[in-house]
């Protein structure tokens, strides 16, 4: 059996998904990937390029020519190259995070994308975050895990983390924007938000990151 299995890390915005698959990765020694900094950097370009993310034929031609490349940069934190660019913190910004389900609601990006990441899943031996990853792209990883937790502890996690960042976004406001993007990426019609039937569902509410870090590890050690 592969001694390095395929980790797939699904959920939805701000259950601490990044924050859990990168210490995964690093205890492990595996390679993190973050396919939400993919969307993340089409969207970017959609927007500098001025195109309408309600007109998928555009946005998707957009994104089959696109280079989208995540590198491993200190301490497990990816480095995000568009077209060669380092864009790790402008993808981040507000903006980006308002208009990304948009972007990832087209087939046409899903397609390329989902290409892209199955191709950096190929050696096995990575933790690969996103929404469709145990239903789509790694339908055959041996890990799946669902991440969730309640809407206003996931609110307050991403207020937080913007507040690092410099960006200030009040407790109502994050609630509503999370609940409309859950609404949108669970209800749009191109790999929508679904836990896969063979996941480990864990609501980590009122789970510290180290408890999950600590669950999926005794899975992949079980595994083996
Ligand atoms: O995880 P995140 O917030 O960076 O994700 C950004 C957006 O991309 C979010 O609206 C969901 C979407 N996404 C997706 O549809 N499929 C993925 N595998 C990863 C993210």
């Amino acid at each position: 059996m592969d001694p390095k299995p395929n980790i797939a890390i699904d959920g939805p915005a701000g259950a601490g998904k990044s924050t859990v698959a990168k210490m995964v990765a690093k205890e492990l020694g595996y390679l993190y990937i973050d396919t939400g900094a993919m969307y993340r950097a089409v969207t970017l370009k959609a927007l500098r390029e001025g195109l309408d993310l309600n007109e998928p034929v555009s946005v998707g031609e957009m994104a089959a020519a696109v280079s989208v490349e995540l590198i491993a940069g200190d301490d497990h934190n990816l480095k995000v190259l568009l077209d060669g660019e380092d864009v790790t913190e402008q993808i981040r910004s507000p903006h980006i995070s308002r208009n990304v389900s948009l972007t990832a609601s087209i087939p046409a990006v899903r397609k390329h994308l989902v290409k892209l990441q199955k191709e950096m899943a190929k050696q096995g031996g990575v933790v690969m975050e996103g929404r469709d990853i145990g239903t789509v792209v790694l339908p055959d990883a041996r890990i799946k895990i669902y991440l969730t937790a309640s809407t206003e502890e996931r609110a307050r996690r991403r207020r937080e983390e913007l507040f690092a960042k410099g960006y200030h976004v009040d407790q109502e406001q994050m609630e509503a924007e999370i609940l409309e993007r859950d609404r949108i990426d669970t209800s749009r019609e191109a790999d929508p938000l679904t836990p896969a039937p063979d996941a480990e569902i864990i609501d980590c509410s009122s789970f510290t990151a180290e408890k999950v870090v600590k669950m999926i590890k005794d899975r992949v050690l079980t595994e083996r």
